[in-house]
């Protein structure tokens, strides 16, 4: 029995997890008091998604979303953990340009962002070139085949991948591909079950499914989604564990309704000039908007 741990989860410590059949539970969480809570919760894995774009900064799809924005929400989220891995999520542009370039962005997840490794999308020839330099350069990573939400323009929408043959074979092939090149583990993204038991049984680093069905070695969600907090549609792969709208929209409803009839704040709420200086206020007004009559007198 490999769980529970208290230290730091890392790369050995989930392959442990395949090899004792214990699932890995993921989440991703773009600031410091969700990954707080997650971490408190006992969550392996926090990844900060390129997702950000779409559930936090309100963008369509996940393509705007820079370096910058990812390195300042990788920021938070590590200042919060304890014991969760925390992945960087290598956002659209950061890492198709030269080599050279991506090792650096992928290196400011950790020397910067205090990431643990990153996770980055595609298993194209020059991709796997990316991932063996990555590994070269003492950054694991974890790769994702399936639907790749980067590529969404190709793709022609956010679709399940893998239904036909030749796409199957390719994602196969694909998450063998990231394992031989060196990554930690691979997220398999709305494929169908079967593919994804398939490709778990057949690979030693572990498989993290959304979307892939009950047989992956772990699971991972947006957590905007699985607390209710999506205003969007959701996809059917999505179990809401919370109401996080509702709750927000009721509290936040009664509180411009209590501001608005001056039920808040209380006397609880109030600090106070201590007795011997009550006067003080008054005496100040009088300092500074001179000794104009005062209402009553
Ligand atoms: O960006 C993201 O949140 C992701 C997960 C859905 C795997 O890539």
């Amino acid at each position: 029995m490999v769980k529970p741990s208290t230290d730091r989860v890392t790369v050995c410590y989930l392959q442990e997890l395949k090899k004792q059949k214990q699932k890995i539970s993921a989440l991703t969480a773009y600031d410091y008091p969700v990954a707080r809570l997650l971490d408190e919760a006992g969550v392996d894995i926090i990844l900060v998604g390129d997702s950000l774009g779409m559930v936090v900064l309100g963008y369509e799809t996940t393509l705007p979303v820079t370096m910058e924005e990812m390195i300042h929400h990788t920021k938070a989220v590590t200042r919060a953990r304890k014991r969760a891995m925390v992945i960087g999520d290598m956002p659209y542009l950061s890492f198709h340009l030269s080599l050279r370039d991506s090792i650096e962005n992928a290196a400011r997840f950790i020397k910067e962002g205090g990431a643990d490794g990153v996770k980055l999308e595609g298993a194209s020839p020059a991709r796997l070139k990316l991932v063996e330099a990555l590994v070269e350069a003492e950054i694991p990573v974890m790769g994702h085949v399936g639907l790749t939400p980067q590529s969404v323009r190709k793709i022609g929408g956010f679709r399940v991948q893998g239904k036909e043959a030749g796409q199957a074979e390719a994602i196969f092939r694909g998450a063998l591909a990231l394992e031989k090149a060196g990554a930690f583990s691979v997220v398999l993204e709305s494929v169908p079950a079967e593919l994804a038991a398939e490709i778990t049984s057949a690979l030693k680093i572990p498989t993290i499914g959304i979307g892939a069905g009950p047989h992956c070695d772990g699971q991972i969600l947006v957590v905007n989604d699985m607390l209710g907090l999506t205003a969007d549609y959701l996809p059917r792969f999505v179990k809401k564990y919370a109401d996080l709208s509702g709750v927000i929209l009721t509290a936040v409803k009664n509180y411009v309704a209590d501001v608005g009839c001056g039920s808040y704040p209380e006397e609880v709420h109030c600090y106070h000039l201590k007795k011997e200086n009550a006067g003080l206020a008054r005496k100040v007004r009088q300092k500074v908007a001179g000794k104009r009559r005062q209402p009553g007198s």
